[in-house]
């Protein structure tokens, strides 16, 4: 499975005058999950992209730095070689569907057929795919008449089906209702628990404090921290950045109830148990 490190990255987009990432490193043990925050045009698509190698291979402008996986290096990565290691996953499913398959089957069948995966092998990946998305029962179905979370499992499941060691969401839930997102946020951990590598984009900070190993806080295309929920949001100049903490933390700041750490809760299991313990003192 994959490290995943950035060294010294920056980009700037054509034409502007700013660094969308300014001075980016970190790196990431295989397996993680790393959530990224930070307010609007913070730089988490950027990010997202630079990961996934769109940026530089495909959006160009001013890039500087490296971003590894292992020991492959991103920019000027061979297409096939990319796909293998690294799948992304964008903010609206309906982006994500090709137009051209008439089934849900054809539809995640479509990047295995451009990696030019043998037949029996292709089936053996997708029919794993679809299992661990529970999207099997719909693989007959026209892909747009899925609902939205259906659709993003079906997105994910043909990025899977290419098994990539490390995947990439950008936003993955924020078009869904409520349904959706926990539909997708499960998924997610799924295959998190496989082992793939997971780098995921979001703005809920109950659920990224609930599901990430550690968190990235970006902002103004620099990278403030990279530590875990409990650090990140206990930190006492989040305002700044434009990010506001679980509301378990705010509750438990309010309350001036820390753990042994110094740090507070950012889930509601963390939260109860600390105010349980809180009342036995009392
Ligand atoms: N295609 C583009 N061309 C020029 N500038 C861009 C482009 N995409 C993003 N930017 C700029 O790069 C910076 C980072 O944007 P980015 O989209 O990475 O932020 P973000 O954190 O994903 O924001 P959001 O929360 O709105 O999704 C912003 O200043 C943005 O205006
Ligand atoms: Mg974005």
């Amino acid at each position: 499975m994959a490290y995943v490190t950035a060294q010294h990255l920056k980009y700037q987009y054509p034409g502007s005058s700013d660094l969308a990432l300014n001075d980016i490193s970190f790196s990431v043990r295989p397996g993680e999950f790393i959530g990224i925050v930070g307010k609007n045009g913070s730089g988490k698509s950027s990010l997202c992209q630079a990961i996934a190698g769109l940026i530089p291979n495909f959006y160009k402008g001013a890039y500087g730095g490296k971003l590894l996986i292992d020991e492959m290096e991103v920019r000027g990565a061979d297409a096939g070689a990319l796909c293998s290691k690294v799948g992304i996953v964008f903010q609206n499913p309906f982006n994500q569907v090709t137009g051209a398959k008439l089934t849900v089957y054809e539809e995640i069948a479509f990047g295995l057929e451009n990696l030019g995966i043998p037949r029996e092998e292709m089936k053996r990946r997708m029919e794993e795919a679809m299992e661990l998305l529970h999207i099997s029962q719909y693989k007959e179905r026209y892909p747009f008449d899925l609902s939205g979370g259906q659709m993003q499992r079906m997105a994910i499941a043909g990025i899977l089906a290419m098994r990539p060691e490390v995947m990439v969401l950008d936003e993955p839930v924020s078009q869904l209702d409520p349904q959706g997102r926990r539909e997708v946020f499960e998924a997610v951990r799924l295959l998190s628990r496989q082992g793939i590598t997971i780098f995921m984009a979001e703005h809920n900070m109950e659920q990224i404090a609930d599901f990430s190993d550690r968190i990235i806080l970006l902002h103004e295309g620099r990278l403030v921290c990279v530590d875990t929920p409990r650090a990140v949001f206990s930190r006492d100049d989040l305002a700044q950045y434009g990010v506001q903490p679980p509301v378990f933390t705010r509750l438990a700041r309010n309350a001036g109830v820390r753990l042994e750490d110094g740090t507070y809760p950012v889930t509601l299991e963390e939260a109860e148990e600390l105010f349980a313990a809180k009342r036995r003192m009392e």
